[in-house]
C-alpha cells in the first residue's frame, strides 16, 4: 500500500521571543552584511534569558550545536529571537533559538539563522549544580 505523508510547512517562529534588537552599521563584516559572530552573541544572550528563568539563577553556555546561518542580514534589520526549551538535565537546560528578520514594508518574516545552545546552571563559584537546586 502507498502512502503518502502530509508536507509540513512550519513558517512560524518556534518558541518564544526573548531578545529584539537592531542590526547596525558597527554589526557588519567586510562585505557589508551582519557578522555571523554578532548574531551569534544575540542568541546566546537570548537564550541565556530563558536559561536564567528555567535555573532560577546564574548559568553558563557549554555548548552550541547545529548553527545554521541561512541568509545575509541587511543592516538596519529588526532582528528577533526566539528560544525553545528542548529538555533539563541534571544540570543543563538545551534551548533551541532561531532568528528571524522582518520587512516592515511588506511585514514578511524571514528565518536567517537558527541553532541549539546548551546552559549549565552554576553556583556563586561557577560550578556547575542542579538545575532546580538555588
Ligand atoms: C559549564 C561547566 C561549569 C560544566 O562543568 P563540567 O564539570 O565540565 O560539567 P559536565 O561535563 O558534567 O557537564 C555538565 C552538563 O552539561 C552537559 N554538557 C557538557 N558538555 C556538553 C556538550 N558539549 N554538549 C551538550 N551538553 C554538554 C552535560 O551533559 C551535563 O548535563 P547534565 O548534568 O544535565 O546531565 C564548565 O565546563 C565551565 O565552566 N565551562 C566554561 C563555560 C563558559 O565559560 N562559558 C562561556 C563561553 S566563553
Amino acid at each position: 500500500m502507498h502512502c503518502e505523508m502530509p508536507m509540513t510547512v512550519i513558517d512560524q517562529p518556534q518558541g518564544t521571543l526573548t531578545l529584539q534588537t537592531l542590526s547596525m552599521p558597527s554589526d557588519t563584516n567586510p562585505l557589508g552584511d551582519i557578522f555571523g559572530g554578532w548574531l551569534l552573541s544575540q542568541m546566546d544572550i537570548a537564550g541565556a534569558i530563558l536559561a536564567l528563568e528555567v535555573a532560577q539563577g546564574r548559568v553558563t553556555t557549554v555548548a552550541i550545536s547545529g548553527m545554521k546561518f541561512l541568509h545575509p542580514v541587511p543592516v538596519g534589520s529588526l532582528i528577533s529571537c526566539y528560544s525553545n526549551l528542548r529538555s533539563i538535565g541534571r544540570t543543563s537546560i538545551r534551548i533551541g533559538i532561531e532568528v528571524w528578520i522582518k520587512d516592515f514594508k511588506t511585514h514578511h518574516r524571514l528565518k536567517v539563522t537558527e541553532g541549539e545552545f546548551v546552559y549549565v546552571a552554576i553556583d556563586d563559584e561557577g560550578k556547575k549544580r542542579p538545575v532546580n537546586e538555588i
